[in-house]
């Protein structure tokens, strides 16, 4: 048989349903909490873009979308600490309310690092929703407004979430067999 890229996944830890249901119970939260505030909803590239097209999509009240890209972990799988910001949110935020869509929240440090720029800009309000949280990995302390799922330490992919550039496009979140990372099987 020709390559799959399944053939790499040891674990189905959340299936495409799983995801889609947990989506829908944080956009009707977020449609709940946002009714009338035109919120600025701020996806987080890359990861976060697969998460971003479908929550957007269950948010039944007017919002804006805009995108930021900061500097994340290049091929490796642990972060840096380093953040900078590479894209940038293309309108004034000045009294307007955000939300910030994350993939995952690891360290923390960088969505730490990106609360602290957007509310200097004075933002009225800044919420976070991130899809995923790994809370024994946390460096820095970030609230969470509307969480998806807690995983333990473990490198997922799938779903907007890669390793090396690669599994963005699986519709489900899983982890590699060691042999992908080079490891031990
Ligand atoms: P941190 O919270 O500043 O450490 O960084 C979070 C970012 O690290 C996420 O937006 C992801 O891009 C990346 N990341 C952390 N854990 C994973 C994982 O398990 N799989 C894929 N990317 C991850
Ligand atoms: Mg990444």
């Amino acid at each position: 048989m020709a390559y799959q890229m399944q053939d790499d996944i040891r674990e189905v830890y959340f299936t495409e349903q799983q995801l889609a249901d947990k989506v829908a119970e944080l956009g009707a939260r977020i449609t709940a909490d946002y009714r009338d505030k035109n919120p600025l909803v701020i996806s987080v590239l890359k990861g976060s873009y697969v998460f971003m097209a479908d929550l957007t999509r269950k948010i039944d009240t007017p919002c804006n979308v805009d995108f930021m890209v900061v500097s994340s972990y290049g091929k490796g799988t642990k972060t840096t600490g380093e953040v900078q910001i590479i894209k940038d949110i293309e309108q004034p935020i000045d009294g307007r309310d955000l939300l910030i869509v994350e993939d995952i929240l690891d360290s923390g440090v960088t969505l730490s690092y990106l609360m602290q720029v957007l509310t200097a800009r004075g933002a009225r309000s800044i919420r976070l929703c991130t899809l995923l949280s790994k809370p024994s990995r946390r460096k820095v302390d970030v609230k969470v407004d509307y969480l998806g799922f807690e995983i333990p330490d473990e490198f997922v992919v799938g779903y907007g979430l890669d390793y090396a550039e690669k599994y963005r496009n699986l519709p489900y979140i899983g982890i590699l067999k060691p042999h992908v990372y080079g490891g031990e099987e």
